[in-house]
Order: C-alpha cells, then structure tokens, then sequence
C-alpha cells in the first residue's frame, strides 16, 4: 500500500477538520433550532452535549481514522475483521446521502442571497418586505433548483480534483477569514436598539422549557455540527499525522465550532427582537434577520457580498466532506472510478434536493410521518441517525477494540498526559453510552 497523504500543517488539521464542523450547522440551523427550542435552555443543553457527547465522540472517530488509515467502511473492517461493526460505515453513507439532500436547499439559498447582494438588491428595503421575498423565492419552483444545481457543479469541481490540496488550501484561508467577518457583524447587531431583549432570549436559560424533545434536538444539533456520527472524521484523521494530539484537536475543533454558533446566535436574536421578527420561524430565519442588519451597516453591499460569499464557502468545505463519505464508499464498494463516483452521488443528490426543495414550496402537502419531506430528511439524520453512529461507534471504541489501541492512539505512544486519557476514555465507555440511549429512550417517549 502506498503511503497514506498527510495534511501538510498542524493549521490544515485543525482548518480542514473546523471546515467541515464550521457550516450552515452554525450559522443557519443552530439559530433556528434554538429559536423553536427555548433559547437559553436550548444553549444550555447544547453546551452539555458538545462536552459530554461530542468531545469523546469525535476521539473515538480519531482513534478509529488514524489507527486504521482507510474509509469508514474499511477502517471497521480493519480493526474488527468478520464482525459486522462496518455496518456503522452504511448508516453514515446513507446520513449522508440524507443530509446532502436538505443541505444543498439551504446552500442554494445561500448562494441567491450572495447574487442579491452583488446585485445591490438587499438595501433599502423593510423587514416586511424582506420576508415577503424570501417567501416568495423559497416557495416558487425553479429559481432554488437553478442554485441548487449550480451548488452542485462547483462541489464537482473541488471533487474531481481530490480532496486534500484544495480542501486544506482554502480552509487555511478563508475559515479564519470568517470568524473576523462574524465579530464584526456582532459589534453591529449589539448595537441594536432591542439587542438587550434578544441577548437575554438566548442567554437566560428558562428551565421550565427544557423537554425530553428540547434536549433530543439539542443532542441532534451537536451531533451535526461537529459533523459527527457517520464517518466524516473517521476519514480526515486517517490523514493525521502520529504527532497529531488527539484529545486537543477533538477540544479545539468543538470550542471553534460552538463559538461560531454562538456568535451567530449573538448576531441573529438581538436583530430578530429589534426589527419584530419571530424567533420561532424556522428555517428561513437567518434569511429573513441578516439581510435587516446589513441594511442597517454603511457599504451594506460589500458587507452582505462578503457574508454570503463565506457562508457559501463554509457550506462548501461540509458538503465536500459529506460528499466524501459516500464517493469513497463507491469507489471502493462498487469498484466504479473516481468520476463515475461522484457523477453518481451529484446525480442522486440533484433528485434529492429537487423533491425537498419542492417540498417547501408546490409540494408542501406530500407529508412523511407528519413532515413535509424537507424536515423528514432532516430529523432522520440529524435526530436518529447521526447519535445512533456515536452510539455505536463509543460501544466500539469502548466495548470492542482492545483499550490499549485507544490508548496508544490518544496519548500518542505515552507521549501525553495519562489521566486525560483515562477520562476520555471512562466518558466513551459508559457516560456517552449511556446518555445517548438515556434521551433516545425519553424523548421518544419511550420511559
Ligand atoms: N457540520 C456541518 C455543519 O455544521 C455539516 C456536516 C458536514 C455534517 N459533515 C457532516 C454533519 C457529517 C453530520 C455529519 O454545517
């Protein structure tokens, strides 16, 4: 076997590995789900998640990335051979098959607001006004499918290539560039008239909100946003190097990605309080916010070009990892070439978006489980899927490969500190387990 590519720096681990947490995830679906969700119990829950849940999770998906260097199908079969543990691999390629279908949606949203904003089109106008044409686009037929395939051929584009050189390249660059972008646009927003009455709906922790559903959808939004659960960083640390500090990377890449989910929160609900929109209003409330704060900054153009240009590169480097997983696994699964790959997966996830697309607007009376297909996808990944693979993958990293390969691999060789790794390891063994199953089991009403 060939020797296996390595990210060049100790910058392009954290940059392509934050790249692929740092996404829509933050900036689109945490703000919305903590809207619908209450607020401050919903951050609260959250918080709890990414520590006790997600920061074990993720060295479990290190451990089995770089230990067996291959794709997360193979690298179950690697260090379980004959047991039937890369089943996991399957549940993430079709998490991923299921997400990338309401993810391009949202992408291409993204992309007609940076069209809009090049165009000078989102200046001057009322919050109302705002609304009104975001309703009417997302709900026409074609407009959203014309960025949607857009979207797409650009993600072929960086595919075809291959992975590594442009994924670490452009991450390196452009995901520092949007956390500048985003402190910038929070000075702005705290200096709202109503910033006060936004800040406190999602700081102040109202604990008569917190549900067994709360915390499922909460245990769900981790899950996503640090791109958990099915594989996508069982793949990118088989390209770390053996110097790569685990435990820290897993520390970094939670807080980077949980502070851009805040600070997007710290933008979205003072401007949701202070132009009278709705905190509740679901997917579309970033669309409907952003625009009116914009609108409120000197050179709002260059602003909003700039915001929704970052936006669209962070949807990239996840749709890209996303893409990955399931390319991967037809390369070597059905023995079809890099290209056929990839024009097979573009192709299935070009119907996919099309029929949640539709889903929103035309077709919004076609309901799977009382969901209209767009959120079915959505809570079917994000809600089961995803914290099922965590699940399994700690009761693998716990219950199944030999404790001294985690150990090896998390304290590089006895390298680090050893009490970390003992708690790193008790919390994948029984805490995560446990948990994971214990909200399963309430919020689907179950116990
Ligand atoms: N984490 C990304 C976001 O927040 C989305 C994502 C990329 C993802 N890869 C993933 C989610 C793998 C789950 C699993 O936008």
């Amino acid at each position: 076997m060939s020797e296996r590519v390595k990210f060049a720096t100790k910058l392009g681990v954290i940059a392509t590995t934050v790249g692929s947490a740092v996404g829509l995830g933050n900036i689109w679906r945490f703000p919305y789900e903590a809207g619908m969700n209450g607020g401050g119990a919903f951050l609260l829950i959250y918080i709890l998640c990414v520590l006790i849940l997600g920061i074990p999770v993720m060295c479990a998906e290190f451990v089995i990335g770089r230990r067996s260097k291959s794709d997360t199908v193979d690298a179950f079969r690697k260090l379980a051979p004959g047991s039937r543990w890369h089943y996991i691999g399957y549940i993430g390629v079709l998490a991923s098959v299921l997400i990338l279908g309401y993810y391009m949606v949202i992408s291409g949203w993204t992309l007609e607001y940076l069209f809009r904003a090049l165009c000078n089109d989102l200046t001057g106008k009322t919050a109302a006004e705002f609304k009104a044409e975001q309703n009417a686009f997302i709900q026409s037929d074609f407009r959203p499918l014309l960025w949607i395939f857009l979207f797409l051929i650009i993600n072929y584009l960086i595919l075809a290539k291959g992975v590594q050189k442009g994924i670490e390249k452009m991450s390196n660059i452009l995901m520092p560039l949007l956390f500048v972008i985003l402190i910038v646009f929070c000075i702005r927003s705290l200096t709202l008239p109503k910033a006060g009455e936004g800040l406190s709906f999602f700081f102040h922790p109202d604990f008569s909100k917190i549900t067994p559903q709360v915390i499922v959808r909460a245990m769900g939004q981790a899950f996503f946003s640090l791109s958990l659960g099915m594989g996508v960083l069982i793949t990118y640390s088989s390209y770390f190097s053996t110097k790569t500090h685990l435990i820290k990377t897993a520390g970094t890449v939670a807080l980077l990605d949980t502070t851009v989910s805040v600070l997007s929160g710290v933008i979205i609900f003072p401007a949701v309080f202070s132009y009278g929109l709705d905190p509740v209003a679901g997917p579309d409330l970033v669309f409907v916010t952003l625009p009116n704060v914009f609108n409120q900054m000197p050179v709002s153009a260059l602003w909003s070009s700039l915001f929704f240009l970052l936006l669209t590169v962070a949807a990239l480097t996840s749709t890209v990892s996303l893409f990955e997983v399931a390319i991967a696994f037809f390369i070597n699964h059905m023995h079809v070439s890099r290209k056929k790959a990839t024009w097979t997966m573009i192709l299935i996830i070009a119907i996919l978006s099309t029929i949640c697309s539709l889903s929103i607007g035309a077709w919004e009376h076609i309901r799977l489980f009382g969901k209209t297909i767009f959120d079915a996808c959505d809570y079917f990944s994000a809600i089961i899927l995803l914290p099922l693979g965590g699940l399994l993958i700690s009761i693998f990293i716990g219950w199944v490969l030999k404790r001294n390969i985690s150990r090896e691999e998390l304290t590089n060789r006895d390298k680090l500190h050893e009490p970390l790794f003992n708690a790193i390891f008790f919390s994948i063994k029984y805490i995560a387990p446990v948990i994971i199953i214990f909200i399963f089991l309430s919020g689907f009403g179950i116990i």
